[in-house]
Parts: structure tokens; sequence; C-alpha cells
């Protein structure tokens, strides 16, 4: 499915004739093709400033290869840590009043704090506290450029593992994540930037032959995984053709089936284990809860969640390997409830529960557990919702668009790679900083 509005804002005149009977025209995200990239600012100008994590913020975004730039930029980057009371908070309004309005189309912002509860003072506790509502806002603002703020918490000790979170939001790898806070968390050696890092590694994608597990499977691929793609018998066709664009290989099977656990198993058995597991599979079957019939309660349940406990726990006491990363589909429907979801919704929250649980019984064997909570993207599972709750839902962000499988798929790869070291136990929306699960 395409954005129709999208399409006509690429057309300048179509562009200005609907600006001036006031219709906002969203704009075309400026999207990153393929593999990670050590400098993904070259040919971009950044500006930094504050101060309070010890991290050379400087330094950093000339290593990621953007030339200085200052009221007019592609990046703003402000170290926000050192910040207590209302009088630091002021030093936001100093840094963000004169450059904001030059900020490039498909710029970002990151600001960096640290969590509330390693705060040194009630002034300092309050000021990291404000932070959240300070970039959602700027997010909102900057948002009809097709530019993203987000907030990055480091937690004291973990600031080398904020380097690869900042190159990927910084980047245009993450054109549909905006007005989100990431807390990042100390987890050792932090390992440092790696061209395809995930070469040698062996993933799992279940329900990858269309949408957001199929454009998974091709950027995992990109950045060196060898791919197992996993659905059902009836996609068979298509699951041809992500494997072909991926060259991954192919597992026939239904995750409800019993015997599904045991074959996946055995298949990663046989490739020596498995490094990355995404869990993509799901189904919707909407109705008021007085309505539904109860097929389609056990239906969402069985291939939403008990399958995917049922296949973790085969993967953890066989083919998982430590040090291995997982990630879990959750929804912002998940985060925010939804007329008619309450079986789905039931299902996605249950992914952020269950990332918090596994990141604490798997931490001592190195594995990182995160969902990702996709907000409105454009998929068979999308195309069926009716035009005026579609339309509603495509626009209520701060970008006024739906994403793309792309868009989530990139979230999922970075989530998988060595460059999500300090991230584990939470839930990173990739929804534009939809309204909806704020
Ligand atoms: P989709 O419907 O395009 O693809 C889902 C895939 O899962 C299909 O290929 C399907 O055959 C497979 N699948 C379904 N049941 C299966 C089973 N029993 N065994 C094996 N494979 C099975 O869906 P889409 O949009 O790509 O969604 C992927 C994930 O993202 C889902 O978990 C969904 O809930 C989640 N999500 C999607 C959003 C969206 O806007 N598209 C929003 C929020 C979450």
């Amino acid at each position: 499915m395409s954005d129709y509005l999208v399409n006509l804002g690429t057309n300048k005149m179509a562009r200005s004739v609907l600006g001036s009977i006031g219709i906002p025209v969203p704009q075309k995200l400026r999207r990153a093709q393929g593999a990670f990239t050590a400098e993904p600012l070259t040919g971009r100008t950044a500006w930094s400033g504050g101060a309070g994590s010890g991290l050379p913020i400087a330094d950093l975004l000339d290593k990621l290869g953007a030339d200085g730039g200052d009221t007019e930029a592609d990046v703003l980057l402000f170290d926000a840590c050192g910040l207590a009371g209302a009088d630091g908070l002021k030093e936001l309004y100093r840094a963000f009043h004169p450059r904001i309005r030059g900020l490039r189309r498909a710029g970002r912002i990151v600001v960096l704090g640290r969590p509330e509860g390693g705060a040194e003072s009630v002034e300092h506790a309050v000021a990291q506290a404000a932070l959240d509502g300070f970039v959602r806002s700027v997010a909102k603002e900057v948002g009809r450029k097709g530019a993203t703020a987000n907030l990055v918490r480091i937690e004291p000790g973990a600031e080398p593992h904020a380097l690869g979170t900042l190159r990927f939001l910084l980047s245009d790898h993450s054109a549909y994540i905006s007005g989100q806070p990431l807390t990042i968390r100390d987890r050792g050696e932090a390992p440092s930037f790696a061209p395809r890092s995930l070469q040698g590694r062996v993933a799992l994608v279940t329900g990858a032959a269309r949408g957001i597990g199929a454009a998974t499977a091709k950027r995992l691929a990109e950045e060196g995984a060898t791919v197992v793609l996993l659905d059902r018998a009836d996609a068979a066709e298509p699951l041809d053709a992500a494997a072909v664009v991926a060259e991954g290989r192919i597992l026939t099977c239904d995750v409800l089936a019993p015997d599904a656990p045991e074959r996946i198993a055995e298949t990663l058995v046989a490739l020596g284990g498995v490094d990355v597991v995404v869990h993509n599979a799901g189904v919707t079957r909407d109705r008021t809860l007085g309505r539904m019939p109860e097929a389609d309660w056990d239906l969402v349940m069985g291939v939403n969640l008990a399958a995917i406990l049922r296949i973790h726990e085969a993967l953890a006491a066989g083919p998982l390997r430590d040090g291995a990363r997982i990630v879990l589909l959750s929804s912002t429907v998940g985060l925010a409830g939804n007329v008619g979801q309450s079986n789905y919704a039931a299902t996605k929250a249950a992914m952020a529960g269950l990332s918090r649980r596994l990141d604490s019984d798997l931490a001592g064997r190195g594995i990182g557990v995160f969902a990702v909570a996709p907000g409105f993207i454009e998929t068979r599972m999308t195309e069926t919702i009716p035009f005026t709750t579609r339309e509603g839902a495509r626009r209520l962000n701060n970008l006024s668009q739906g994403g793309l499988p792309q868009d989530v798929a990139e979230a999922i790869t970075f989530l998988s790679t060595d460059g999500a070291s300090g991230l584990s136990g939470g839930v990173l929306r990739v929804c534009g900083g939809s309204l909806i699960g704020a």
C-alpha cells in the first residue's frame, strides 16, 4: 500500500496548492538503503552542545562523518545529563531556540539525559523528568519537515554503550522513530562498530513471507546474517520470493503446530545454533469483546503469545547461543488499547512484559531482549482496516504518514546487532510519534 498524500507531496505544484487550502502535506521521509555504515552522517552538518554525560559528543559527531554546523544543521545533539532545576532547563531554550528553525529537512535531534532513578538531587530529578515532555513536544514541532527528535537516557557507567544507539538514531535508518525515550544500561564491555556485524551469525524470522517479516529478513541478510525464513505452507509463494531476496533458508511451518518448537529447534541446531530470534508472526481477529467468537480469541492468543512462549522454551534449552539477541513484535495498540482489539492488544502488551522478564532471566547468558511496537505500518494487515479509521491511524503522528515495513525492519535489525548492546528489557515504538499509545 502506498500513501497518496506523500506521493502527491513530491510534486511541488500539488504541494503548494494543497498547502494553500490548509491541507498539510507530509514530507517524504529520507530512508537509508542497505547496511549500517560507520559514518552515516557523511555530507551532513551537525551541532552539539551541553555537558554532563562525560561523552565527547563533538568528537563523536566527527567520527560519524559530520561537518560542523550551527544555526543551520542536519543534526542537533544536546547533552542534558547535567541539567538541574528550572534554571538548568533554561539551557534547553538557549540551545534550541536559535537553532530549531534552521534544522534541515529530514534532520535529527537527540537529547541525552539520565534516568530519574539515579538523580543526585530533587532539582536534578525534575529536570531529567522534564526532558521527556520537552523532546516529545520538539518531535511534534519538527515532524512536518520529516525530521525526528528522540531522548536517550544513559545510566551512569553505560556511556560507551550509547554510541551504537546514537549512530542509529542520528542516521537515515531511523526515519520513522520519533518522540521516543530509550534507556541505555551498562551491559559489560561495549563492542565497537563493525560493518556487517551479523556476518557468521544465524537469524530466525517468523512470519517472514511478507510485510515486516520479509523486510526484516532482507535487512538482517544485508548485515551478513544467514537467515531462516519461517512461514505457513499457504504463504509458500511469497515465502520463496522473500527467501530469494534474503538469500536465506526456508522453513515451512505453522507456529501453532504441536511439533513446531521441535522442528524449529532441529533446523537451528543443524545450522550450529541461533544468534538472532525475531518473533514476528502475528494475526488480528478484530471484534468488540461481546461479539468476539471464542475461536478468534483463541487464534490470536495462540499465534501471538502461546506459540512464542513454546518456541522460546525450545530454543532457550537448545540452539539459542549465549550473547544472542531476541526481538519481540509488540504494537502501539498493546500499549494504548483499541476498540475491537482486546484479544490482540492483550497479546501485544504481553510482549512488553516478556521483554522485561526474559531480560532478567537471560542476562546471565549475555542475551539481550527487546520489544518493538510498530504504529501504523503500510502492510496487508492494515490494508483491511476501513478507510476512515485507516486514514485517522495513518495521519495521527508527528510525521502525518504511515510507516513502511522497512522502517520496522531497520529497528529490529539494529536491535539484533552489537550496536544495541546497552538496550535490553524495554520497548521501542516505531510509530512516527503516534498519538496512540503515547
Ligand atoms: P502480515 O499479515 O503482513 O504478515 C504476518 C506474517 O505472519 C504472514 O506472512 C503470515 O503468513 C505469518 N503468520 C501468521 N500466522 C502464522 C502462523 N500460525 N505460523 C506461521 N506464520 C504465520 O503482518 P505485518 O503487518 O507484517 O505484521 C508483522 C508483525 O508486526 C505482527 O506481529 C503484527 O502484529 C505486528 N504489528 C504490525 C503492525 C502494522 O501496522 N502492520 C502494527 C503493530 C504491530
